[in-house]
Order: C-alpha cells, then sequence, then structure tokens
C-alpha cells in the first residue's frame, strides 16, 4: 500500500465511496486544483496499481479562532490546515483505511507547522456520521454553542501524537 500525491496516471473515474460530491470533485476537480495552488490531492493505492482506494485532500485556510482555543478573543483571522476531503471506496471501507489517510495527514500537518506555524487541522464533517468518525480521533468542535459540524484538531494534541509514537 502506498499514500502518494494524485497523478494523471490514477484512475479516478472508477473511485467511489458511496457520496456523488466527493467523487466527483476526485475525477473532475482534485488535479485541476492542485495545479491551480488550491489544495493537494493524496490518493491511497495498493503499490503498483493506478485504483484508488482512498484519498484525503489538504489545503490551507484562515479561521475565526475556535471559542475552545486559548487564541478565542483574537481579533484576526488565525492560520489553520483544512481537511478538506476524506473518502474511502465503498470495497474498502470499515478496513482501517480511512484511520490511516487521517494518521498520513496528520503527520502531514505536524510536519508543515515545523516550517510554518498552524493552529491545528479543521474539518467541516459533512454528516454526524462523519462529524462521529473524527471525534474518535480527538477532534473537537470548533464553535460548542452552535453545534455545528465543523470540528478542529489542535497543533498541540497532534503534535504529541507523533512525539509518542516516536518513544
Ligand atoms: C468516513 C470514512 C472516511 C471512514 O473510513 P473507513 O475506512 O470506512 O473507516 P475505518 O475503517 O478506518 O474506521 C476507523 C474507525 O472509525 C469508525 N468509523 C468508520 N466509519 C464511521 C462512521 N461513518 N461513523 C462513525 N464511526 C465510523 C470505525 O468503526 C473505526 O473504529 P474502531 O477502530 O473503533 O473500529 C468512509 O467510511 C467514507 O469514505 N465514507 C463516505 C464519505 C464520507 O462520509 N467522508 C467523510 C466526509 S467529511
Amino acid at each position: 500500500m502506498q499514500i502518494k500525491v494524485l497523478t494523471k496516471q490514477h484512475d479516478r473515474k472508477l473511485f467511489d465511496c458511496g457520496t456523488p460530491e466527493l467523487n466527483r470533485f476526485l475525477s473532475r476537480n482534485a488535479r485541476q486544483a492542485d495545479e491551480r495552488s488550491l489544495s493537494r490531492t493524496y490518493v491511497l493505492t495498493f503499490n503498483h496499481d493506478n485504483t484508488i482506494m482512498g484519498f484525503y485532500t489538504l489545503s490551507s485556510t484562515e479561521i475565526h479562532a475556535p471559542s475552545n482555543s486559548k487564541l478565542k478573543n483574537y481579533p484576526l483571522p488565525v492560520p489553520a490546515i483544512k481537511l478538506a476531503r476524506l473518502a474511502i471506496d465503498k470495497n474498502h471501507q470499515g478496513q482501517g483505511y480511512g484511520a490511516a489517510l487521517l494518521s498520513n495527514a496528520l503527520k502531514k500537518v505536524n510536519n508543515a507547522h515545523q516550517s510554518i506555524p498552524t493552529i491545528g487541522l479543521v474539518v467541516d464533517a459533512k454528516t454526524e456520521a462523519a462529524k462521529s468518525f473524527y471525534q474518535q480521533f480527538g477532534f473537537i468542535e470548533m464553535h460548542k454553542e452552535e453545534e455545528t459540524l465543523q470540528l478542529w484538531l489542535p497543533i498541540k494534541t497532534i503534535s504529541q501524537l507523533f512525539l509518542k509514537t516516536k518513544t
């Protein structure tokens, strides 16, 4: 198995995670968004096979500081990294690949933070089910009082994860 940047060689048309909007993004928009430096998509494949088992997309963003962060009264937008998409093909769901892609994304966020500070990884969960998927990994609500599907994982939590795996 490998996780690499999406290229023209990957077979984007066959992917089906059960959510048409995510399938469409992968087949029509993901490469173009990368070429325009808007976001980057990473795909999970078997070693030398171009069939996509899953993908995730990262982009940079600016947000109002989450109400549960130390920066909550900061008057300006703060920098964050956005997990813009995450999906696993229907044939491969429930086998730990979503967790593996998320962990790979967290590693990239941790590495990026060494060079360019970020307050953490944010995600707009599309459904309550997706929200509980992310919450299992420590994501917390960005604005608890509003009951939205916006979640974030503070950089401190992410960094600690990678400190732990080193020891
Ligand atoms: C959500 C999704 C990415 C999860 O990927 P996956 O490979 O099926 O999940 P995993 O096998 O890695 O599961 C990891 C853990 O999350 C749990 N989980 C998986 N899907 C879940 C869901 N929809 N809701 C809550 N928990 C979920 C699993 O039970 C597992 O927990 P465990 O380790 O205690 O058993 C995948 O099901 C998917 O692509 N769904 C359709 C698209 C989607 O909803 N994307 C998210 C948009 S924000």
